[in-house]
């Protein structure tokens, strides 16, 4: 079944008022034919300033413990670069924490809207949430491992929180349906698997085999999710699934299916 949105008064187009737009388009006065004086090169040119004169969004907190110190100092000599692979540990815990709190917030609108527009099911929505939920932990003790603080905010953190503002506005905005929820989810859930993709490549560069494995089980399910978060925005826009590969509706099962390829 599809999501039809309603028909009502907006009043935002030019069509609203056609009185006043064919006055609008009509030829205006010789003095006003002349284009608007000025362009956008003043705003450029401050905005150059700042990016210049700023300082970066935060920094990588040098490790606090002893294990950590020597893992750093180690990595260091052998020309890795661990405080980028703690930034993006950093980057992913704060997106995987974001992600159950979106699922926690759809969870709620799907419950309350009784939606039925697609095939999702609340067990579906509670399995993926747990994921998240399980992928934050999982990141959390990998850097543990490397002697990182976790509570710490790294600058690709801090940046990731400010993209999600958005995606966390739509869901929890009482007035959006389960369909544009799923457009914010989908943002979410595509990002999602593309960080993993690169975590995984950064840790197989730094050496750290545990973390490979482990993060790949992660990105499995994170296609798992992705697949099904498509599948049922196109049911509830489209009527049908139209993107490449059925819905899968038992996450476990996608994710098993996946590990065997
Ligand atoms: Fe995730
Ligand atoms: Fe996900």
């Amino acid at each position: 079944m599809k999501e039809q949105p309603p028909m009502g008064m907006n009043r935002t187009g030019i069509q609203m008022s056609p009185i006043d737009s064919k006055e609008m388009q009509g030829m205006p006065p010789p003095d006003m034919m002349q284009p608007t004086p000025g362009d956008e090169s003043g705003m450029m040119e401050m905005r150059g300033e700042y990016i210049l004169a700023s300082d970066p969004v935060g920094s990588v907190p040098i490790p606090g413990t002893v294990r950590g110190a020597l893992t750093t100092g180690a990595s260091m000599l052998t020309g890795d670069m661990p405080q980028l692979l703690i930034d993006k540990l950093g980057e992913r815990l704060a997106f995987e924490r974001t992600g159950t709190r979106l699922y926690d917030a759809l969870i709620n609108k799907f419950q309350t809207l009784q939606d039925g527009t697609t095939s999702m099911t609340l067990a579906d929505l509670q399995r993926i949430r747990e994921d998240e939920a399980r992928h934050f932990h999982m990141v959390r003790s990998a850097i543990e491992s490397i002697g990182g603080d976790p509570t710490s905010q790294t600058p690709c953190a801090d940046v990731t929180g400010v993209e999600s503002m958005g995606l966390m506005q739509v869901i929890t905005d009482p007035r959006t349906t389960m369909a544009q929820s799923l457009h914010a989810i989908l943002v979410a859930e595509m990002t999602d698997n593309a960080g993993w993709e690169m975590l995984i490549a950064l840790a197989e560069e730094q050496g750290q085999d545990t973390m490979v494995t482990e993060f790949s089980v992660a990105l499995d399910e994170e296609r798992a999710h992705l697949q099904m978060v498509r599948g049922w925005l196109e049911e509830a826009t489209l009527g049908k699934v139209v993107s490449s590969g059925a819905i899968v509706d038992d996450v476990s099962d996608a994710t098993q299916s996946q590990q065997l390829h």
